[in-house]
């Protein structure tokens, strides 16, 4: 009995049918009055005592086996009557009219692929964030106009709720989550508020990454900034950094890349300087590593943050931020070579 079972589960197993004839001539074989089944069921009186447990177990697994094989076949081939007479040709070729990715999805997995390689790991933070997260444990003073009502979208006030303004609010979360070493990468939404144009949007996408360990230095941010550029934008890209301001990191700077477009010459988008720049960094201000738990005497790290709109528009030369909001499909097309 057993060698039977099995060689009828192989069968019901590997059969298919394109008519419903077939599948009634199937099912009437095996779980009709005088079917397979039931004649199995009929020698079950044969089976020794100390088999009878199993083999009922087995033979009923059988019985559904057959049971949910037509109920699954019998949808399958309704639904192809149901394409046949609504006059759909089955035979013509599927309509490849597929969708592509965002550039904005393609540039950020890039980007998380390049940091990967040298070591990154990727988390994500909250969009909705706290004024601790996005403002105080980076050290903004009370008063710093980024906490304004005009740049900040706020959902509650006192205690203040708001749409992070940047990703650096994740930098602090994982420095309270995680003991150093820390390399990770983390892209997100962020929200500003403000006017929306060519070069502007309320909502824009950035990548922040954060190194912490012990003796991370200035040189150490340099190199990972360079070797990020030069994958991104081509071998000969060079980079300059420019001294800069940000609450949360000492010291501060701007990092621009050569003009990918021009080489180094000049032209409109580099506005005729040779230079472009694509993100701030700094390393970690130690009153970020305290106010996140880090101690400020042992370990040192550096933070960078870019947007992504930024990166895609120098990368495909793409003149209006506004595109990427949009879904116009003319423009989404011509990414589909990109994937
Ligand atoms: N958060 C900064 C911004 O949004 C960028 C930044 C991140 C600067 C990390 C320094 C270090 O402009």
């Amino acid at each position: 009995m057993r060698e039977k079972i099995q060689s009828y589960l192989e069968e019901i197993k590997s059969v298919a049918f394109d008519k419903m004839d077939d599948l009634e001539s199937f099912r009437v074989k095996y779980i009709g009055k005088k079917g397979l089944i039931p004649a199995l069921f009929a020698d079950f009186k044969t089976v020794a005592a100390e088999e009878r447990k199993e083999m009922g177990v087995l033979l009923n697994d059988l019985k559904n086996a057959v049971i949910d094989k037509v109920e699954e076949a019998k949808e399958i081939l309704e639904g192809m009557n149901e394409h046949l007479e609504s006059g759909r040709d089955l035979s013509l070729p599927v309509n490849r009219d597929l969708g592509t990715r965002h550039p904005l999805s393609l540039v950020r997995n890039q980007i998380i692929e390049i940091f990967s390689r040298i070591g990154f790991t990727v988390e994500e933070g909250p969009e909705i964030e706290d004024d601790w997260h996005n403002f105080t444990a980076l050290n903004f003073p009370e008063e710093h106009p980024a906490r304004d009502m005009q740049d900040t979208f706020f959902i509650e006030k006192s205690p203040d709720i708001a749409l992070r303004t940047h990703t650096s609010s994740v930098q602090v979360r994982v420095m309270e989550n995680n003991k150093p070493p820390i390399r990770s990468i983390f892209p997100g939404r962020v929200f500003r508020n403000e006017a929306i144009s060519a070069r502007a949007h309320c909502i824009f996408h950035q990548v922040e990454g954060l190194y912490i360990d012990e003796n991370v230095s200035f040189v150490d941010l340099k190199q990972t900034l360079m070797y990020f550029a030069k994958e991104m934008f081509g071998e000969n890209t060079g980079i300059r950094l420019r001294p800069s301001y940000f609450p949360f990191t000492e010291p501060s700077a701007e990092m621009d890349i050569s003009c990918h477009i021009c080489g180094g010459k000049g032209c409109n988008i580099c506005k005729y300087s040779g230079w472009v720049e694509i993100l701030g960094c700094g390393m970690v201000d130690p009153n970020v590593l305290e106010n996140a738990g880090i101690d400020s005497e042992k370990y040192t790290g550096f933070a960078f943050g870019m947007g992504i709109e930024r990166i895609t528009m120098l990368k495909y030369q793409i003149k209006d931020l506004r595109l990427f909001f949009e879904n116009d499909i003319r423009f989404l097309r011509q990414f589909e070579s990109a994937i």
